[in-house]
């Protein structure tokens, strides 16, 4: 399940800075973009994440129009962004403002930004195994909660599923 992240916990410095070097890089040279002219979402990912590119294909179904970076260190956005290791999951996104970390279905994100809520950003810790990306399109999502959460360890349940 966590096939994608399973490097997250070696970290040194020198993973940083690298990491930092391949953000600069990424942010310079976008994968893609399309969308229907709904919110923008950009996407980190690592190259061969499957679920993270699942999610994507639910955002643009729902109208997001995204643009997917692939980055081999996901650490370094992770840090910049105020996940913590045990809030984070695959995929980091960023959104009017906000941060949403892993399998958040479209209609929390649509939610949070008519909301607006001083909050951080959004998270489904870990793999659910029943959200948006991990099963089949257009099935419910089941089983989980979805954490707002500010950055400094603090956390609300934003959505219960
Ligand atoms: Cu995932
Ligand atoms: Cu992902």
């Amino acid at each position: 399940m966590w096939k994608c992240c399973q490097g997250r916990h070696i970290r040194s410095l020198l993973r940083s800075v690298m990491g930092a070097l391949l953000l600069v890089g990424g942010l310079a040279a976008p994968v893609a973009a399309q969308g229907a002219g709904g919110p923008a979402v950009t996407v980190y990912k690592s190259p061969s994440c499957e679920c993270c590119g699942d999610w994507i294909t639910h955002l643009r179904a729902e109208g997001f129009t995204v643009t997917a970076i692939d980055l081999d260190d996901m650490d370094a956005v992770k840090a910049e962004n105020g996940v913590l290791h045990s809030l984070a999951s695959c995929h980091t996104a960023l959104v009017g403002g906000y941060v949403i970390e892993g399998h958040v279905p479209a209609a929390d994100i649509q939610r949070l930004l008519a909301e607006r809520p001083p909050v951080r950003g959004l998270t489904a810790p870990g793999m659910p195994k029943k959200s948006p990306g991990m099963q089949a399109p257009g099935k419910v999502p089941e089983g989980y909660d979805v954490l707002s959460f500010d950055g400094n360890g603090n956390t609300r349940v934003f959505s219960r599923y």
